[in-house]
């Protein structure tokens, strides 16, 4: 058998701490934190996970250093790959229950970069169960796993189909522009609406389904809401890998520059004929 290269240990990391995360979750869904670097209030499982995630990845060989959406600067822990990760995607669901996630991309330079140096994305749902899908340089598969109490299971391998089905675009009509409006009705019509407001969640509901995922800029987040490092590019790079596209509306989600950690971007994810309906409307900007 090959020794396990750096990306294996921090994808062994991450489903380790995601059973646990997952198992503990109601014991923090309640409690408040303060507020994050892009001003958004913490639950208490954010500021947990993020700590969980940080034990686990840091100390890696060949991890040289973490950047969380939870903390306002990368700490550094040697000589490697940059990890940056929203360690609990969508905690706004823990109130109601509803589905929750993690993202992690492995870049292969120090942030901020692009998309464009990732050379590993990671998501995992907490939903009724707990998969982990990976999308990895080295590989031709984005492959899922069902993460069971110290099994993994690998459970299939993620081609976006070809048909869609699905559309979710995030934020209020009021907000949201009239181009962003006009997509949304008329993809609305052929397509059943899924928003649930956990990127990772709807997400897969595109990736299962084949559709959209959109977090569109609006009056309430000019620049979009999703961060670049954190959310955008690795689920661009799965997203892609698995036969799709993304754009922020005029371009690849892999080719946004950040302007810091914790920059953002209008975010869209899905079939390439629904990307390119996307840059049509919105292409202008
Ligand atoms: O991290 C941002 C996030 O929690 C995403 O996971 C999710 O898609 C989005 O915010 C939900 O935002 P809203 O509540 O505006 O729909």
């Amino acid at each position: 058998m090959a020794a396990m290269n750096t990306i294996d240990r921090i994808e062994r990391a991450v489903r380790e701490t995601s059973h646990y995360v997952k198992r503990n979750l109601g014991t923090h869904a309640g409690k408040r934190g303060q507020t994050n670097p892009s001003d958004e209030v913490q639950t208490g499982a954010d500021v947990w996970s993020d700590d969980l995630f940080f034990d686990a990845l840091a100390p890696l060989d060949g991890v040289g250093s973490y950047t969380s959406e939870e903390r306002s600067e990368t700490v550094d822990c040697g000589e490697g790959y940059a990890i940056a990760i929203d360690p609990l995607d969508g905690s706004g669901n823990l109130a109601s229950n509803n589905s929750v996630g993690t993202i992690v991309g492995v870049y292969d330079r120090p942030l901020p970069t692009s998309g464009r140096d990732l050379v590993a994305a990671m998501m995992v749902l907490h939903g009724p169960y707990t998969t982990m899908t990976v999308a990895r340089a080295d590989s031709d598969v984005v492959q899922e796993y069902l993460l069971r109490d110290g099994h993994n299971e690998r459970r299939g391998v993620f081609e976006l189909p070809e048909d869609y089905a699905v559309v979710g675009i995030a934020g209020k009509p009021i907000d949201r522009s009239e181009q962003v409006n006009a997509l949304a009705e008329d993809l609305q019509r052929d397509l059943k609406l899924r928003y649930g407001g956990a990127t990772v969640a709807d997400l897969a509901q595109v990736l299962e389904y084949g559709g959209l995922f959109g977090y569109p800029k609006s009056e309430v987040y000019p620049e979009g809401k999703l961060r670049i490092h954190f959310e955008a590019a690795p689920l661009a790079y799965l997203v892609e890998a698995a036969g799709g596209d993304s754009s922020d509306g005029q371009k690849s989600l892999l080719d946004v520059e950040p302007g810091g950690l914790h920059a953002r971007t209008p975010t869209f994810l899905g079939n390439s004929e629904l990307i390119e309906q996307v840059e049509a409307a919105l292409g202008g900007g």
